[in-house]
């Protein structure tokens, strides 16, 4: 694979969902390796939609999705496991297994390499345990690895979410509007690790964000979804009032995240 190749390639993306309702129409972009890319839209404007075809969560109706030079539309059960090791994901809801300890969340992201068999037995390699308790340390949660999820605020389970993504040593990580439930301080510090991720693992980030404040901040690229449409891709800094406007409608009026 070349080292400038784009790691992602989205071209003429369809999806209709089963209920007639066209959530993607023609999107078609490039993620090169080592962007944030953030995406963003009204509520209802494909952005979930668009990640969830990425790993294909969401089955595309039409179009082609290349990741790492491979096409993801076509790919089978084990070309798409394996493809799907190098995808990570952050949801909304964080999605941890509440009654499990922080350490066991961060070794299930290893589920797609060990078998669930493994996972559920709780059969990890000392390596495992070692790289789990790392990257717990990484997010700032390095003694909280005994505690259940359920005992942690909001931003600490989305920090251990994020710890998960990275067990599988992701080349990129689909995050969904990771810091939406959050306030806004904990919305920094959640982002603050996304950072980290993109500038000190190298990770390729395609971020769903709200808040066109936290776009400006942390992502180096975005791409403005309406209607399941591309309708502005560029720089963050270049979306000044009018293209705000356009974007999230005439009454919107721009929320900062202090
Ligand atoms: N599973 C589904 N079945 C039917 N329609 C869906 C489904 N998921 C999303 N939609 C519809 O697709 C459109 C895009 O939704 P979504 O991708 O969730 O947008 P966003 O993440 O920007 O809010 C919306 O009209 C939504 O109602
Ligand atoms: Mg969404």
């Amino acid at each position: 694979m070349q080292e400038d190749a784009p790691i992602l390639e989205v071209k003429d993306l369809w999806k209709t969902y089963d209920n007639g309702v066209a959530a993607l129409r023609g999107v078609s972009f490039t993620v090169r390796r080592g962007e944030f890319l953030g995406v963003i839209g009204l509520s209802g404007s494909g952005k979930s939609t668009l990640l969830r075809c990425i790993n294909r969560l969401v089955e595309p109706s039409s179009g082609s999705i290349r990741f790492g030079g491979a096409e993801v539309t076509a790919m089978g059960g084990k070309d798409l496991s394996a493809a799907r090791q190098r995808i990570g994901m952050v949801f909304q809801h964080f999605n941890l297994v509440k009654r499990k300890s922080v350490l066991t969340n961060v070794l299930t992201g290893r589920l797609g390499a060990v078998g669930t068999w493994r996972s559920i037995a709780g059969r990890f390699s000392p390596e495992e345990r070692a790289r789990a308790a790392e990257l717990l340390g990484i997010v700032g949660l390095g003694d909280k690895g005994d505690v259940r999820a359920s005992e942690l605020s909001g931003g600490q389970q989305q920090r251990v979410a994020i710890a998960r993504s990275l067990m599988q040593r992701p080349d990129l990580l689909l995050a969904d509007e990771p810091v939406a439930s959050l306030d806004p301080s904990t919305s920094h510090s959640v982002m603050r690790y996304l950072e980290q991720a993109n500038q000190e693992f190298g990770v390729t980030i395609l971020c769903n964000l709200h808040f066109l404040s936290l776009v400006r901040q942390y992502t180096t690229r975005v791409i403005a979804l309406q209607a399941g449409q591309i309708v502005y891709e560029g720089s963050p800094q270049e979306i000044d009032e009018a293209w705000f406007r356009r974007i999230y409608g005439e009454e919107a009026k721009e929320v900062r995240i202090q």
